[in-house]
């Protein structure tokens, strides 16, 4: 028994985190690169009394690992060829919305980052690699921020279409999957990241930018988000109809299990679904707004009204498929606050659970969650699914031998992967699994170097410091054999 045939096995990777290169070729700062990890709430920009606008302002004693990362941008070659030397027949990355639009309001596009992107769809496609790309990875520009208020305002929605369609055209027939917004359900726990938006009018308190986010702004963002995702797929489909497109939700929070079979915690954890994931993945794949949304707005003092033409949009473009992460489950206590991190959520330990990612960061491991997600999804959505990110981060070090022996990393990706084949037989149509981070990069959340997730391991460090040069883990072997087999060496 194996995998389906022409199964896609890949793994994926973000501009932000891999390319390095923050301000090379044209390129402009986008919001990631003014952050030390994504949860931080101390985004390096401050407010300008004069011109009452932010301005970006780094903290010089701060590490922005990002701004070098792994160097992809001028190795990207050698690293897609050890991704192919694994048998990789799909791998995932993003574009940079900023190399491409600068400063995200041009109307005309800069030639240096189209180039560069030509190239490494090539190199992809001719190392049998069949390219999945996100449209934005937390990559709006900063400037779209600072100057704009970013997603809550609806001109966003047309600087968004000037870039797609230039993607769209420039690379037709070049890729097999977009995803339009990463994880973007994680703006509310994440709103200048993954909601791009920031309050610029009359901020309450400027040294808090984004405390200072109001809901009413978010609130537009998602409205103005919804109505760019429905834009972009019917353009994807004109320009590009070979092309899939997708979603791209965490998806950790849909297996938020209640944590006793007491009725509030289980209403408890179905309104922690719909909050952290089917809110924005319902528009998105059924074309409808939750009508719970009104008793939510109501409460946050909010409004947010979609006109007739929005809403035939939004039904009439869902996406083709759905694509999701996954890293962890969690369960639902009323009187446990859920603790929020790029994993999802988490609430009580769960005492089910065998396995935990080691130290410092711990995130609970539980593969059959990821069956349990396949076949919640399957069953509400009925579309092909991808698995794009899932992975574990590990503190790890070469050892004499100049290797490390990450048999943790072997272990979690051989649960993980035996459940995708469960839900598949379950009947869900999965039709890929994308591992997240085949190569270190600079963690999202913390900003780190030291949390590493790849098959192969990048000497880079939190100072900064390192060669850069590439090494392969023993886990790499473990995934190729999987690979070769499709799938098979597991069941
Ligand atoms: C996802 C993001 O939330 O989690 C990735 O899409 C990120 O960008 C991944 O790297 C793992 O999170 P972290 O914080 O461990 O890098």
């Amino acid at each position: 028994m194996s995998f389906p045939k022409g199964f896609n096995w890949g793994g994926a990777i973000a501009a932000n985190q891999y390319e390095g290169a923050w301000l090379e070729d044209g390129k402009q700062p986008n919001v990631t690169d003014v952050l030390v990890g994504i949860m931080s709430r101390d985004p390096g920009i401050k407010w300008n009394e004069e011109t009452k606008k932010y301005e970006m302002c780094l903290n010089p004693k701060k590490a922005y690992l990002s701004h070098t990362a792994v160097d992809g941008y001028h190795r990207y070659k050698e690293d897609l060829k050890l991704m192919a030397g694994m048998g990789f027949n799909c791998f995932r990355t993003s574009f940079a919305w900023g190399r491409i639009f600068p400063n995200g309001d041009e109307d005309q596009p800069n030639e240096a980052g189209l180039k560069f992107y030509d190239d490494m769809l090539d190199t992809m496609n001719e190392l049998g690699m069949k390219p999945c790309i996100t449209l934005s990875h937390y990559e709006t520009p900063l400037h779209l921020i600072t100057e704009y208020g970013g997603w809550s305002n609806p001109k966003l929605i047309g600087f968004w279409k000037n870039y797609v369609t230039t993607v769209f055209k420039r690379y037709a027939g070049k890729v097999e999957l977009y995803l339009t917004f990463n994880e973007v359900n994680a703006m509310f726990r994440m709103p200048l990241v993954a909601g791009g938006v920031l309050t610029i009018k009359d901020p309450k308190d400027p040294s808090d930018p984004i405390g200072s986010t109001t809901e009413q702004d978010k609130w537009d963002a998602y409205h103005n988000i919804l109505v760019a995702n429905a834009e972009t797929v019917k353009l994807c489909h004109e320009l590009d109809p070979n092309a899939k497109i997708g979603c791209m939700m965490t998806s950790s929070a849909v297996a938020t299990y209640a944590y006793d079979c007491n009725p509030k915690n289980v209403i408890a954890a179905m309104e922690a679904q719909r909050m952290n994931v089917f809110y924005m993945s319902d528009p998105m794949c059924l074309g409808i707004i939750p009508t719970y949304l009104k008793k939510v707005w109501k409460a946050a003092g909010v409004t947010c009204e979609f006109t007739e033409d929005e809403l035939k949009l939004i039904k009439e473009n869902t996406v083709d498929v759905y694509t999701f992460s996954y890293y962890r489950s969690t369960t639902y206590d009323l009187g446990t606050n859920l603790k929020v991190d790029t994993g999802g959520t988490s609430g009580k330990e769960n005492p089910f659970l065998v396995d935990k990612a080691p130290k410092p960061w711990g995130w609970a491991v539980d593969p059959e969650g990821l069956r349990y997600t396949c076949n919640i999804l399957n069953d509400r959505y009925h579309k092909p699914m991808y698995i794009v990110e899932n992975g574990v981060g590990l503190d790890e070090n070469l050892d004499e031998n100049g290797t490390i022996d990450d048999a943790f990393r072997a272990h979690y990706i051989e649960e993980h992967i035996k459940n995708v084949h469960a839900a598949i037989e379950d009947g869900c149509d999965v039709r890929g699994y994308y591992y997240w981070g085949p190569i270190d990069v600079v963690s999202a959340g913390t900003g780190e170097m030291k949390k590493r997730y790849g098959f192969v391991y990048v000497d880079r460090f939190n100072d900064g410091h390192g060669t850069l040069e590439r090494k392969i883990k023993k886990s790499y072997n473990r995934y190729k054999e999987i690979i070769e087999s499709n799938g098979e060496v597991l069941l």
